[in-house]
């Protein structure tokens, strides 16, 4: 298993289950209220860690109860917490997430996220140099994320970014990129593409890009710029907050495997993470992903 050290955004989700979603200006009863851990980067270090994956996460916590509660519940996930600090005065970051039926709109208020810096990041400049591969998205500032693909690139190590949420990326961050992992309106917007226009960027970075397309599974170009789909695994959602985390968190743990088997793997973690509440709540271990895998073997197309 790949080791994995992942820079990012640690929150607390409050999440309110509605019937559906409000109207600008309504007020709607919801149906039940729960917390639960999340934050992009938190919710890949968790995915990567019940997959077996040894893994160090770089990011910061408020000098609040969540703070505490969010750092020791990934210590208890057996990910190294060395790197998460805590900022004075400060509140955690903190995700609030409407749910309706089985989809999701999210606010998200960064809190100490906001403070993680490039600093932050070159003080653990050693975990750098101890992973396999590197993973990141945008919850936390843009410089501090650029000075992450930096030292990754200078240690010869693969940097994969998830560029959620969407912002444009710079050309020069884009060179730093070993494999970006956007949906099709993330893809659009990291490259100021027209969102339609996914195919062409594929093939404008053979082995770069793996787009995630929900239901369609993921799609890449291999290096001979031919366009492949990883299909998905059909299940149960019941909650798809966290699923694209999952995803990210399982390639980066089965990076070693190469990007067809890893991207395999991943849309099944994917999956099996939607069948259970909240955004760590249906990451699968090992085990449960093999035994899901093997409930599938030899089921073809829609059964699948
Ligand atoms: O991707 C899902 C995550 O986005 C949630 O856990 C929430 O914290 C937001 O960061």
């Amino acid at each position: 298993m790949s080791k994995v050290l992942v820079v990012g955004s640690i929150n607390m989700d409050l999440v309110a289950q509605v019937d559906q979603f409000p109207r600008l200006g309504e007020t709607l009863f919801g149906q039940s209220f729960a917390t639960h851990h999340g934050g992009k980067g938190a919710n890949q270090a968790v995915a990567a860690a019940r997959l077996g994956a040894e893994v160090t996460m770089i990011g910061r916590v408020g000098d609040d109860a969540f703070g505490q509660e969010l750092k020791t519940s990934l210590a208890a996930e057996g990910i190294n917490t060395e790197w998460i600090s805590s900022s004075a005065n400060t509140a955690s970051g903190i995700a609030m997430i409407t749910l309706a039926g089985s989809d999701n709109a999210i606010i998200v208020v960064p809190g100490a996220n906001a403070d993680l810096t490039p600093a932050d990041v070159i003080a653990a400049e050693s975990a750098f140099l101890a992973a396999d591969v590197v993973i990141a998205q945008l919850e936390s500032p843009l410089a501090t994320i650029e000075m992450a693909a930096q030292l990754a690139q200078r240690h010869g190590k693969p940097f994969i970014l998830n560029p959620a949420p969407a912002m444009p990326l710079s050309a020069e961050l884009l060179k730093q990129i070993t494999l970006l992992t956007p949906n099709e309106f993330e893809l659009s917007i990291a490259l100021g593409t027209p969102e339609n226009a996914w195919q062409a960027a594929l093939q404008h970075y053979p082995g770069q890009i793996l787009m995630t397309a929900g239901q369609d599974g993921a799609w890449y170009t291999n290096a001979a710029g031919e366009l492949q789909q990883q299909e998905s695994f059909a299940v149960h959602a019941v909650d798809t907050t966290g699923a694209g985390d999952t995803f990210n968190g399982a390639l980066a743990a089965f990076w070693h495997l190469g990007l067809s088997e890893a991207s395999r793997l991943a849309c099944a973690a994917g999956a099996l993470s939607v069948t259970r509440a909240g955004a760590q709540g249906g990451m699968p271990t090992l085990a449960e992903l093999n035994a899901f895998l093997d409930g599938v073997q030899g089921k073809t197309g829609d059964e699948k």
